[in-house]
């Protein structure tokens, strides 16, 4: 199902004795929505074996390095764009994992049509622009098998009262699916879109970290709750 990731299925990861020992290795303890996200997206892929996954945006692939010894795993980033945590930073070498520095919407030959079984991103959609929708989401298409599964954890603010600006990210993700041929699981969203007990959610110490290093935001912190699109697509 396509919706905002709940504290069941969370939970549901938690108890998962495979999800829940390759999260201690992550190394982020429950610090903020990023744990939540692994361990959506690694209960998903529980038992992926001989698959080809592509994680977009993974930067050092945090949870998706420890799928490489049962799958074959590339990360394509560019390590350039707007979200990128250390714009500096080297691309990192990471043993099992093919790192191919672009961005996905460049249609780099070095990424094969048709190839993959599986793509999925953590944190990364939100820092694609609306106007970039078009190409990215194409280039997606293109490099999925037929039939093919894709995963996004995309974060959202959202809160007590209605937001046009999380309206609008919904629709204009709806909508560029819809144009690239990827269809969505069942999506689930309840509109307009307002915070849910629910809903599994960043720390408030997760967000008051996030502050120190995006404090454009840390009004909107203090105000909604910081949350994930779990997106499940199949490439028709
Ligand atoms: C907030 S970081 C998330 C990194 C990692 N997935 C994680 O969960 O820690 C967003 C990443 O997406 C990458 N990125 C943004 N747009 C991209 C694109 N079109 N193609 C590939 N990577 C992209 C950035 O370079 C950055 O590394």
């Amino acid at each position: 199902m396509t919706h905002i990731i709940t504290k069941d299925e969370y939970f549901t990861a938690l108890n998962d004795e495979r999800t829940s020992a390759i999260l201690e290795r992550t190394q982020r303890q429950a610090m903020d929505l990023k744990h939540l996200q692994d361990a959506w997206i690694l209960y998903h892929l529980r038992d992926a074996s001989e698959l080809r996954i592509l994680e977009v945006g993974g930067g050092h692939s945090r949870a998706l390095r420890f799928v490489a010894d049962a799958n074959e795993v590339w990360n394509i980033d560019d390590f350039g764009s707007v979200g990128t945590p250390r714009a500096d930073r080297q691309v990192p070498k990471i043993p099992g994992v093919r790192m191919v520095p672009e961005a996905l919407g460049s249609f780099s030959p070095e990424l094969p049509d048709g190839y993959f079984d599986v793509v999925v991103s953590i944190s990364v959609i939100e820092h694609v622009p609306f106007d970039v929708y078009p190409k990215f989401w194409a280039d997606h298409a293109r490099v999925m098998k037929a039939g093919g599964l894709a995963l996004h954890a995309v974060d959202f603010y959202i809160g007590d009262e209605p937001d046009p600006v999380a309206e609008r990210r919904a629709d204009e993700m709806f909508q560029a699916w819809e144009d690239s041929g990827l269809v969505p699981e069942e999506i689930s969203l309840d509109r307009p879109i307002v915070f849910r007990s629910s809903f599994a959610s960043n720390p408030d110490y997760g967000m008051w970290v996030w502050n120190a290093y995006a404090p454009g935001l840390t009004a909107l912190r203090s105000a909604a709750q910081s949350v994930s699109l779990g997106a499940v697509l199949r490439r028709g």
